[in-house]
């Protein structure tokens, strides 16, 4: 419970010009009506193409982005901004450049009230988590990308929460790296338990990866389709499915 999440009847609709769809708010949908619940602990990649509003969940989740309509709920308390319970990672990283590794992992726990040694302690622990003690008083230009995505990962995991949002986070990285990413993510969220929320619009990672997958679409974005993920290896049947549900070949 304490990390399940609910989306009831979100709708969201981003104030502006645009006119193809436009509601009585003159504002065009981007989500309606999505109904979802992901379980404490469970591991879900919601999936679908550029623009769908894949996005725009984790950041309504996230707390960055208010609904138009109905509401999000982390362990049955609606969401009403951001808040440490929540812990969000990019694609592009955002460290700051003057900072090293374990500075801004530092820098993020500021909001959580922790004296200083205790800052301290978190970061480097959650740096060492990562794969990343060598690297803790290196600046960003000295780490190579998946070690930047590592230290965007140790950031968030650091406040420890009870829900992970990863929004297309190993997009930018080789695929080499990326897989030892994805082995990492793998083992993190076995070992702590967290509720991960993972955007993808790579089905073969979102396979890899989830215990389910969301397929989403449409405009505005809706729920497509919904699978649980059988354990063992990607099935090849399933990812003809969801290519299809995809509209992708
Ligand atoms: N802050 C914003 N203001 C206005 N429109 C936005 C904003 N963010 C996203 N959109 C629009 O909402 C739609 C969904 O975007 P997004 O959630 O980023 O999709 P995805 O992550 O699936 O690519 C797109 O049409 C996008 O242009
Ligand atoms: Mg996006």
């Amino acid at each position: 419970m304490s990390g399940s999440v609910r989306l009831e009847g979100l709708s969201v609709s981003y104030g502006g010009t645009r006119r193809r769809n436009a509601g009585a708010s003159g504002a065009a949908p981007v989500l309606d009506a999505i109904e979802l619940e992901f379980a404490s602990g469970s591991f879900t990649a919601l999936l679908g193409p550029s623009g769908c509003g894949k996005s725009t969940v984790l950041n309504t989740v996230a707390g960055f982005v208010r609904p138009t309509a109905g509401r999000v709920t982390v362990a049955g308390t609606p969401v009403d901004g951001p808040g440490p319970d929540r812990g969000m990672v990019f694609q592009h990283y955002a460290l700051f450049p003057w900072r090293t590794a374990r500075g801004n992992v530092e820098f993020a726990l500021k909001r959580l009230g922790l004296s200083r040694p205790e800052r301290r302690r978190r970061a480097l622990a959650a740096l060492a988590e990562v794969g990343l003690a060598e690297g803790a008083e290196k600046h960003p230009a000295q780490l190579s990308g998946g070690m930047r995505q590592r230290v965007a990962l140790a950031r968030a995991l650091a406040a420890e929460p009870e829900v992970l949002l990863m929004d297309e986070p190993f997009g930018a990285l080789d695929a080499l790296t990326r897989t030892r990413m994805q082995e990492l993510l793998r083992e993190l969220w076995q070992r702590t338990g967290t509720t991960v929320l993972f955007v993808t619009h790579d089905i073969d990672e979102a396979l890899a990866l989830a215990d389910r997958v969301v397929v989403l679409g449409g405009s505005p974005g809706r729920v497509l389709a919904d699978h649980a993920l059988p354990a063992g290896p990607p099935d090849p049947d399933l990812r003809t499915l969801i290519a299809r549900q995809l509209g992708s070949p």
